[in-house]
C-alpha cells in the first residue's frame, strides 16, 4: 500500500524497507577506556566496525548510508585526537576504496570543505571522483559536518540570490532550502540510528530528521555489525510511520 500525505506530497509506500539509514557511530571513546586502551585505538576500532557494516548494508536491502565521521564540534576535542580522526578519513580511504569502488559503492561526503586540510582533501576528491561511476549503494560520511551549519550555507545561498535580484524571497519555500543542504542529492534518512546507549541528535541531519524513525542501540561503535544493523531494521519495521496524520486512512482520504 502506498499513502500520499497531502494532496501533492509524494507517495509513500507504508510497510516499505528503509532505503536510508543514517548513523551516529558513538562509544569509540569509552570501548577503549573499558579495555585500558588509548581513544585512538577506540577510533580505529570503530573504521573496522563501519567496514563490516557497510559491506553487510547493501545485502539488507539498503540504498542509501549516512555515518558521522566527524562534526563540526569536534574540532573542541584535543589536538591529538582531531589529528586521529583525520587521518581515520584517509586510513579508510586507503585501505577500502579498491573494494568500495568493485563493490558498486559511490561515496559522497557532506560537510564544509574549508577548515580541511590539502590532504584530507585530496582523499576526499579521490573517493568521490573514483566512484562516482557507481548506483549499487551510496555511502555518505559526513566530515567536518553540522546540520545547523548546512542550513546556515543553505540559507546564505537563498539571502544571496535574494541580494543580486535573482530570487523573490515571497517565493522562498521549503524544498528550496532543502535544496541546497549537501544532503540533496540523496533521499532522506528512513532510519537514524545512534549506538552506545545516547539518546542524543548532537546536530546530525536537523532537517533531513523530520520523518525518521530513531533508533538507539546500547553496543558500543567498534563492537557494531551487520547484525546490530539488521535488528535496528527489524525494531523499524515494528514502527507506524504517518508523517504528520492521525491514522494511516487519514492520509489516504487527504489524497
Ligand atoms: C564517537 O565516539 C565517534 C566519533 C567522534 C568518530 C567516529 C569515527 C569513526 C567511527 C571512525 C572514523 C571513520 C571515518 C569515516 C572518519 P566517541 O569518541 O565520542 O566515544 P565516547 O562517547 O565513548 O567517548
Amino acid at each position: 500500500m502506498a499513502v500520499r500525505p497531502g494532496r501533492d506530497g509524494p507517495l509513500i509506500p507504508t510497510g516499505a524497507p528503509p532505503r536510508h539509514v543514517a548513523l551516529i557511530m558513538d562509544g569509540n571513546g569509552r570501548w577503549a577506556k573499558a579495555r585500558g586502551l588509548p581513544r585512538a585505538l577506540g577510533h580505529r576500532a570503530g573504521v573496522n566496525a563501519l567496514k563490516r557494516t557497510v559491506e553487510g548494508a547493501a545485502d539488507l536491502g539498503l540504498e542509501w548510508m549516512t555515518v558521522f565521521g566527524f562534526s563540526t564540534e569536534n574540532w573542541r576535542r584535543p589536538p591529538s585526537e582531531v589529528t586521529e580522526l583525520m587521518r581515520l578519513l584517509k586510513l579508510y580511504v586507503e585501505t577500502d576504496l579498491g573494494r568500495l569502488e568493485r563493490d558498486g559503492v559511490r561515496v559522497h561526503v557532506i560537510g564544509r570543505r574549508a577548515g580541511l586540510a590539502p590532504d584530507i582533501l585530496e582523499v576526499i576528491d579521490r573517493a568521490e571522483r573514483r566512484t562516482a561511476h557507481n548506483s549499487r549503494f551510496h555511502l555518505q560520511v559526513a566530515f567536518n559536518y553540522g546540520g545547523r551549519a548546512d542550513l546556515a550555507d543553505s540559507a546564505r545561498r537563498l539571502a544571496t540570490a535574494v541580494a543580486e535580484g535573482r530570487l523573490d524571497p515571497g517565493l522562498i519555500n521549503e524544498a528550496m532550502l532543502g535544496a541546497g543542504l549537501s544532503t540533496a542529492e540523496g533521499p532522506e534518512p528512513d532510519l537514524i540510528v545512534r549506538t552506545s546507549g545516547e539518546q542524543r541528535i548532537s546536530n546530525f541531519l536537523l532537517w533531513e530528521a523530520a520523518y525518521a524513525e530513531f533508533v538507539f542501540q546500547d553496543v558500543l561503535w567498534p563492537d557494531y555489525g551487520p547484525e546490530h544493523l539488521a535488528a535496528a531494521l527489524h525494531e523499524f519495521s515494528m514502527r507506524e510511520r504517518r508523517y504528520g496524520a492521525s491514522e494511516v486512512h487519514d492520509v489516504l482520504a487527504a489524497g
